[in-house]
């Protein structure tokens, strides 16, 4: 989504009717959230390739989308309009264990940033999305082709 800035998502309100995941969580905390979770990510062995290879010089744009989305999903604003399933889908080289990496950085930088109530909350929803997405990007639809013809009822 580019375009948007930063100081953007610091005027969007929550809609009305809709809970935040916790009530202390913050647009800064969103912020500093996604800032400290890439630079983790970047820096690390497995992942940092990853993200360069397919992101390159776009970083920034990354970031900004990346806020908008946990700003969606921790504050319900609506403001990330994207699709992380085939974003993920076309990502071959990722294996079940750069989850379990991209898992351990998330729930690192959560407890440095979220308060000892909104952690906890914030983590297990980053955990049900990563569940959601590796099996969004291992359901092959050829095992859902039916292989043998229902024999005609009467
Ligand atoms: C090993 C785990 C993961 C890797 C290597 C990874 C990598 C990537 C990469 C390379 C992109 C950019 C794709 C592109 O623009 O072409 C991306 C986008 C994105 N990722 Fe991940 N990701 C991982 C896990 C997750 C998880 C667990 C979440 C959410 C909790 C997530 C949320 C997103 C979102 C929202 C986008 C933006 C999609 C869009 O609207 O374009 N990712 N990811």
């Amino acid at each position: 989504m580019p375009g948007v800035r930063e100081h953007q998502l610091h005027v969007v309100a929550v809609p009305e009717g809709r809970k935040p995941a916790h009530p202390s969580i913050s647009q800064d905390q969103i912020c500093a959230l996604v800032e400290r979770f890439y630079e983790a990510v970047w820096a690390d062995p497995t992942l940092g390739p990853i993200f360069s290879d397919r992101i390159g010089g776009d970083r920034a744009a990354h970031l900004e989308k990346m806020k908008l989305f946990w700003s969606s999903v921790l504050l319900r604003t609506g403001v990330y309009k994207g699709k992380p399933v085939p974003a993920h889908q076309k990502l071959s080289e990722v294996k079940a264990g750069d989850f379990a990496v991209w898992l351990a950085h998330f729930r690192q930088t959560a407890r440095q940033v979220f308060s000892p109530e909104a952690a906890p909350i914030v983590i297990s929803i980053a955990e049900r999305i990563a569940l959601s997405l590796w099996q969004a990007m291992n359901l092959n639809l050829a095992h859902l082709k039916p292989v043998t013809t229902p024999s005609k009822r009467n």
